[in-house]
């Protein structure tokens, strides 16, 4: 009987030590080196790169509801429906004051014959609908016009695709001088719907001169009046991001140059701010978006501001004089470049200007008399060759010489690599470029493999800004690129060689930041949104990880003497956070099989006995998160008690793992 059970427990014994040596492996040691501080960590060094690109800002985190407000869109008409219970010629009529309104031309009249029923319907069909609120309190406003004889009443609702009314009320414009006013009412929404519309039944009669026709729900970000999508802005604030860029990207340089960003038209009154459009609107034949424009309801001084409500560096991006070079090309003259350097030297003092400046006093008007405290600037986007080096030289020339202390960010191009990349970076670092932006869209197996990318790069003189990158898990701008936990677990991989060249590289950005759902043209992207949801992928979660747990200066982790570049799978970077005393340990096991790891922390006196560790991970490399399951992919935390400088960690197959101790 003994020996019976002697052979059995022999062959569990057998199997369990099989199975363990099948699905976990033991590795050396990673050693830390606590008291040999390699580079201080910058505090901005992770940040958000904002554009507007697939709706990211209107129909995206500016909060309007109405789509083509101020019907100022090619189609004059576009998101907008007119009914009539009996036509008549000439009832809604777009009118275009050209001449004394250059900023925003048209608007519509609206002429209502005697009518005790609605006889004319205005629908205004949002941004792929409008996502409305049980409970929650709409404002609708608008700009109105109408000479003494005019009595009209127009029944605002908001419906559903059924036609069924979610909340309505009535606005009665009050004054009749033939001026034009702004007048608002709010009502409440009784009943939560995703594709809502607006709808407007006039009633009465005479003529009404209408602009600006606006819906914004009152839960925005801060409960500012016209402002931003507070569940959009919550997302970038848990990010506790170290700067913010934008206006992109792209839109930054414009199709051709009318179309490019100017940032003086996006301030001041909203039916002032001259819309254009998107350049995203017609640039992929595969993903048209033909209703895509800018409002500039968002504008410069709103970025500014929730720059600083985010506590994160302003980066603005400013047109070098150069459309976008896979557009036109079209480069501003060299000698007719000086209001391109004007904006950027104006932009200086917008943000930083005391409020006896021109630009400083336009600041405070607008409602922030402090200083934004602009640092860093970017002199064009993706813009290369030596027409870009052209225009730089003279940028530079004229900002240093006002603005020494501003830090100028510089393009290097498109690519992390070929003859543009080497052209520009050679260039640039001869000029001793402030700092140089480097973008990388490029497939998982390459931000695996560049993860020693900066150990070898001139340790002196300029800067990276590591100012776009994602991981693709099919191409560059292909339909088919997912957020899978494979691309988010290569870009940890890849951002552990950032961390531990913080020497080097100050500053990182995943791009682009925003996508709607139902209105995209890029993917992939950090965050999803429709109407009524948010979530974040499992890219967001790495970006978050990482920039909660910074850390002020990296030290040594090695193995085997060499820092982890993905030896056995394995990718790591070690920091101390000197406000909590705390080592902080990043690790990436981006194999199949759990890890079990031993870590030898050396150069401290004493260690805490409690290890925190937040887990990241997926056991299907395709994995995403989504609206259903928002956080299929999503940091967990667990603690483990420690004794003395050496202890072990079981890292799971494909994971993040983070791990803080306090030290003295
Ligand atoms: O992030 C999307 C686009 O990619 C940016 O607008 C551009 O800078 C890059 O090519």
């Amino acid at each position: 009987m003994r020996v019976q059970v002697k052979v059995v427990s022999g062959r569990a014994v057998m199997s369990f030590l099989f199975f363990l040596f099948a699905h976990i492996c033991f590795t050396q040691p990673i050693i830390i080196k606590a008291n040999q501080p390699k580079a201080k960590i910058e505090p901005t060094m992770w940040g958000v790169f904002f554009e507007d690109i697939n709706f990211g800002a209107d129909g995206g985190i500016y909060a309007e509801l109405v789509k083509n407000r101020s019907f100022e869109f090619s189609n004059p008409l576009m998101g907008w429906t007119i009914k009539q219970k009996k036509f008549r010629e000439g009832a809604v009529v777009v009118q275009n004051r050209q001449n004394s309104n250059t900023a925003n031309p048209r608007y519509i009249q609206v002429n209502v014959e005697h009518a005790e029923e609605a006889d004319i319907t205005l629908i205004n069909e949002g941004f792929r609908g409008m996502g409305i609120k049980k409970d929650l309190r709409y404002y609708f406003s608008l700009m109105y016009q109408q000479p003494l004889a005019t009595k009209l009443q127009l029944h605002v609702s908001l419906i559903d695709t059924l036609g069924n009314v979610l909340g309505d009320t009535v606005f009665v414009p009050t004054l009749n001088d033939g001026e034009w006013h702004k007048q608002s009412v709010s009502f409440l929404s009784h009943a939560t719907f995703p594709k809502a519309q607006l709808k407007i039944d006039f009633t009465g009669e005479g003529s009404i001169s209408l602009d600006m026709l606006s819906l914004f729900p009152a839960d925005t970000w801060k409960g500012r009046p016209g402002g931003m999508r507070a569940d959009m802005v919550q997302l970038l604030a848990d990010m506790k991001p170290g700067f913010i860029r934008f206006p992109g990207g792209c839109i930054v340089e414009g199709r051709d140059l009318n179309n490019r960003y100017q940032w003086k038209k996006t301030i001041g009154p909203v039916e002032e701010r001259q819309l254009i459009m998107n350049r995203w609107n017609v640039e992929f034949a595969h993903r048209p978006a033909p209703d895509y424009f800018q409002t500039f309801g968002l504008g410069f001084f709103e970025y500014f501001q929730l720059a600083e409500d985010i506590g994160a560096s302003p980066l603005p991006i400013l047109n070098c004089g150069m459309a976008c070079q896979f557009n036109t090309a079209e480069v501003a003259a060299l000698n007719q470049l000086d209001p391109y350097v004007q904006d950027a030297l104006d932009l200086i003092e917008f943000a930083n200007g005391d409020t006896t400046t021109h630009w400083g006093k336009v600041r405070a008007s607008l409602g922030h008399p402090a200083p934004f405290h602009l640092q860093m600037m970017g002199i064009g986007n993706e813009n290369w060759g030596p027409q870009y080096l052209e225009r730089l030289d003279i940028f530079t020339k004229a900002i240093k010489s006002k603005y020494p202390d501003i830090k100028l960010v510089n393009s290097a191009g498109t690519d992390p690599d070929g003859e543009r990349f080497d052209f520009l970076n050679k260039a640039l670092r001869k000029r001793n470029a402030d700092i140089i932006d480097e973008h990388y869209y490029r497939r998982p197996e390459w931000f695996f493999a560049n993860a020693g990318r900066y150990d070898n790069y001139p340790r002196n003189g300029s800067k990276v800004f590591a100012g776009e990158y994602a991981a693709q898990s099919d191409k560059t701008v292909s339909v088919n690129n997912r957020n899978n936990w494979q691309a988010a677990l290569s870009e940890a991989a890849f951002m552990t060689g950032l961390e531990r060249n913080a020497d080097v590289v100050s500053m990182a950005s995943y791009a682009p930041l925003f996508s709607n759902a139902d209105a995209w043209q890029w993917t992939p992207d950090l965050i999803w949104v429709n109407n009524l949801q948010v979530y974040g992928t499992p890219d967001y979660y790495v970006q978050q990880l990482f920039s909660l747990n910074k850390g002020s200066v990296v030290v040594p982790a090695l193995q085997n003497g060499k820092a982890l570049e993905g030896q056995d799978s394995l990718y790591a970077s070690s920091c101390i956070d000197d406000v909590t005393h705390e080592l902080i340990i990043k690790i990436i096991n981006a194999s199949s099989v759990t890890k079990m790891q031993a870590i030898n922390i050396e150069g401290v006196k004493k260690l805490s006995n409690k290890l925190k560790c937040t887990l990241l991970k997926a056991d299907d490399l395709m994995a995403v998160n989504s609206f259903n399951h928002p956080s299929a992919i999503h940091p967990f935390m667990a603690e483990q008690p420690v004794k003395g400088k050496k202890f072990d960690v079981q890292i799971p197959a494909q994971s993040f793992a983070v791990y803080r101790i306090q030290f003295e």
